[in-house]
């Protein structure tokens, strides 16, 4: 999810990084992230920094934003030079949205190659782009994977036409094993996103939209539960009561349903919501954010994070434009993050993570009696796994931990008082 922007600290206009965070570079893995602010049509529940708008006048708009977007990467390339941190070969890059597949795909193509020749990229680098299933051809994507794309991530949220309307969407059920189909031909890795707990939806729609994603042979699988974010246009609907949103219990139950037809068809958990056909089609770039690597975010609203310091875009296209056109930052804000914050951010993450979180980094946080008390509480409660924990030491939560993950958090953050 976007995250709402934080009013963080004043950016400096040349972008130069704290030399404290450039110094710890050299050590960690830098992934790319690249933002595409364009959609045909805005989905009532999305959240994201998206624009139902191809042109904004004065120059901006989608048949600019590729020139845009190279110029933000040679402000990346030198602003890292400059900073003294480690200009080193991409782990993975991802582009999102958005609608990326709204750009043609030679342009996705040219942004991808321009940030190879300036960064380099690893041996077998994930370089994914998102795409909506009515958004690509066969051909879009044997462009994408001669252009060096090895993933792409379709958003089909779901196979049961009345919850695709209540969603918006303007894909049909039946785009989606086309496109999973082609992506194949042309040698790409698929994963495919879900969503459940729409507004009317019920146990079995969900159970039919899980059985149809795991006929597709997707290499990954999403299942995310809707979130619904105070001014959108299905918040305003939920208000004015023309919708109700699920409850609880039918949220688990959904949550069990897709650990269930997804285990049996041979997906396994690797992060609380995504699952995986191996470990080797776990996401790399998610794993990446989640083990709080450092990323350049390219793009209106995109954020950044380079050991500890992190920034986030200006959220306009043409405010952005604007900025990356004059050689300046595009950074609307920044912030060093505190050690407490850093602490937060490690364990929210990591919990949700199948290798789940190393004990003895909550003993410093906690001390060796007060955690102790937790885990054993945590472990009695059903919540997090007994052997992990004895013969790895590392927190790991159960299928029942994952239902009720965010308690399990709160009982293992640091006191904040
Ligand atoms: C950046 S979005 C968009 C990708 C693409 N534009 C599409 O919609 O097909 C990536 C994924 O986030 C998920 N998502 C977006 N908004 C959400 C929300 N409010 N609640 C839960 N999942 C959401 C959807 O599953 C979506 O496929
Ligand atoms: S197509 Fe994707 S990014 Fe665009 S509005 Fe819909 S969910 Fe959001």
């Amino acid at each position: 999810m976007t995250p709402a922007q934080p009013l963080g600290n004043p950016a400096p206009a040349n972008g130069r990084i704290p030399a404290a965070s450039a110094r710890l570079t050299p050590e960690r893995d830098f992934s790319l992230y690249v933002h595409v602010p364009f959609c045909s049509v805005r989905c009532g529940y999305c959240d994201f920094n998206t624009y139902a708008v191809d042109d904004f006048g004065n120059g901006v708009g989608l048949a600019q934003y590729a020139d845009d977007a190279v110029a933000e990467l040679d402000f990346a390339h030198r602003v890292m030079q400059e900073s003294g941190v480690a200009v080193r070969p991409m782990y993975s890059v991802f582009f999102g949205g958005g609608t990326p597949t709204k750009l043609p795909a030679k342009e996705l193509v040219k942004i991808l190659q321009h940030a190879i020749s300036l960064f380099g990229l690893e041996e077998g680098a994930e370089v994914t782009t998102e795409a909506n299933p009515d958004s690509v051809t066969a051909e879009d994507l044997k462009i994408l994977a001669q252009g060096g794309f090895t993933r792409v991530s379709f958003g089909m949220q779901s196979a049961v036409p009345e919850v695709l309307a209540v969603l918006d969407r303007t894909h049909t059920p039946s785009n989606v094993p086309k496109v999973v189909d082609w992506a194949k031909e042309a040698g790409l890795q698929v994963s495919v996103d879900l969503i459940y707990g729409t507004p009317g939806e019920t146990l079995d729609q969900w159970r039919q939209s899980l059985s149809a994603a795991v006929s597709y042979r997707p290499d990954h699988i999403s299942a995310y539960s809707l979130i619904v974010e105070e001014g959108t246009k299905l918040w305003a609907q939920i208000r004015r009561g023309d919708y109700s949103m699920p409850d609880d219990d039918l949220m688990a139950d959904m949550y069990l349903a897709a650990d269930e037809i997804l285990s049996e068809a041979g997906y396994s958990w690797y992060e609380v919501s995504n699952f995986s056909s191996s470990p080797e089609t776990r996401s790399k770039h998610n794993l990446a954010y989640w083990h709080n690597q450092d990323w350049w975010g390219i793009g209106p609203g995109a954020h950044s994070h380079m050991a500890g310091t992190r920034w986030w875009n200006v959220k306009h296209p043409v405010a952005y434009a604007g900025r990356v056109r004059e050689n300046l930052s595009p950074a609307a804000a920044r912030e060093v993050l505190p050690a407490q914050t850093q602490d937060f951010e490690k364990i929210m993450l990591e919990l949700r993570i199948l290798e789940g979180l190393e004990r003895d980094y909550l003993e410093k946080v906690h001390g060796a009696r007060e955690l102790d008390a937790k885990l054993t509480w945590l472990v009695n409660q059903g919540l997090i796994d007994a052997e992990s924990l004895a013969e790895h030491r590392r927190v790991r939560l159960t299928l029942r931990g994952r239902l009720l993950g965010d308690a399990v958090t709160r009982e293992l953050l640091p006191d904040t008082d």
